[in-house]
């Protein structure tokens, strides 16, 4: 199959890409370093064309909800009128366990994201997932020795793991809300920071904040686990570690 990753240059995008070549099929990369800018949908109707689906992983780092509503409603919607000129049979978007009720200012843009997915007439699949294990990293990469870190509890999940199940939908077809992906361990994001930078050997003060209301309240109180049945990766936040230890 030819699968369009949009967002295929990011974090879990990499894995995607791999992991659909690994299996056999063609990605094609849809990012502005590839020519496809999914504000503006320049460059896309050339790319996508052909494709039988497509993987949608494209982000933006901000913590601001009109930034993050402004910037998922447009990509998306470029996306999927697209799909639809294109004849595109299966869009698959990933998506963030807990974001459709813990009110974090990123997460309103996620949520439009899914909305606009349902109702796009193009036939779909959701599938939310937990942090990666690799979700501190940018905070620990200031050069401060003192990092702040917010209390949150989680079930984080390999980004391979992620990509891996969004490849199997993407292969397997349209699923509507799929089941929730997440870890094997429970953990909280203070330690996972503070066991990351030792494994980097990174000496850093990190200092934990419970985020202000009801937001800090519903992340410390399991807001961003997984409800019920879901799907367990099978990679572990310590194997990360001794990866990290090893390179
Ligand atoms: N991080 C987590 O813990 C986590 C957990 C669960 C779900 N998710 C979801 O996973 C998805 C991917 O996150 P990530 O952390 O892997 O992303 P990331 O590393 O920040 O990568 C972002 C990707 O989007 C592309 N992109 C950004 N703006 C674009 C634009 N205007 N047009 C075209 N491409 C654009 C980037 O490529 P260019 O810069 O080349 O354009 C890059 O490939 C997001 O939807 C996020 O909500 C993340």
């Amino acid at each position: 199959m030819r699968v369009a990753v949009a967002g295929g240059t990011g974090l879990v995008g990499k894995y995607v890409v791999a992991e659909l070549r690994a299996t056999g099929h063609e990605p094609v990369v849809l990012a502005r370093s590839h020519g496809v800018d999914l504000t503006t949908g320049a460059g896309l109707a050339e790319k996508l064309s052909g494709s039988d689906a497509v993987i949608d992983v494209v982000n933006i780092v901000t913590t601001r909800r009109k930034t993050a509503v402004d910037f998922f409603s447009r990509t998306t919607d470029h996306l999927i009128a697209a799909a639809r000129a294109g004849g595109v049979g299966h869009l698959v978007t990933l998506s963030i366990v807990g974001s459709d009720e813990v009110d974090f200012g990123y997460y309103f843009g996620k949520r439009a994201q899914e909305q606009l997915v349902r109702a796009s007439g193009v036939p779909w699949t959701v599938v939310r997932a937990t942090q990666f294990f690799e979700f501190p990293e940018p905070m620990l990469n200031s050069a401060s020795p003192v990092v702040v870190v917010p209390r949150m509890l989680t079930r984080p999940v390999a980004a391979q793991d992620v990509a891996e199940t969004l490849v199997e939908h993407a292969v397997g077809g349209p699923a509507g809300m799929a089941p929730e992906i997440a870890g094997p361990d429970q953990l909280d994001m203070v330690d996972m920071a503070r066991r990351i930078a030792r494994a980097r050997g990174r000496r850093r003060l990190v200092v934990p904040v419970t985020l202000p209301g009801k937001v800090g309240k519903a992340m410390t109180t399991g807001g961003l686990l997984p409800r019920g049945e879901y799907l367990r990766g099978r990679r572990t936040f310590d194997a990360h570690l001794a990866s990290l230890r090893a390179a």
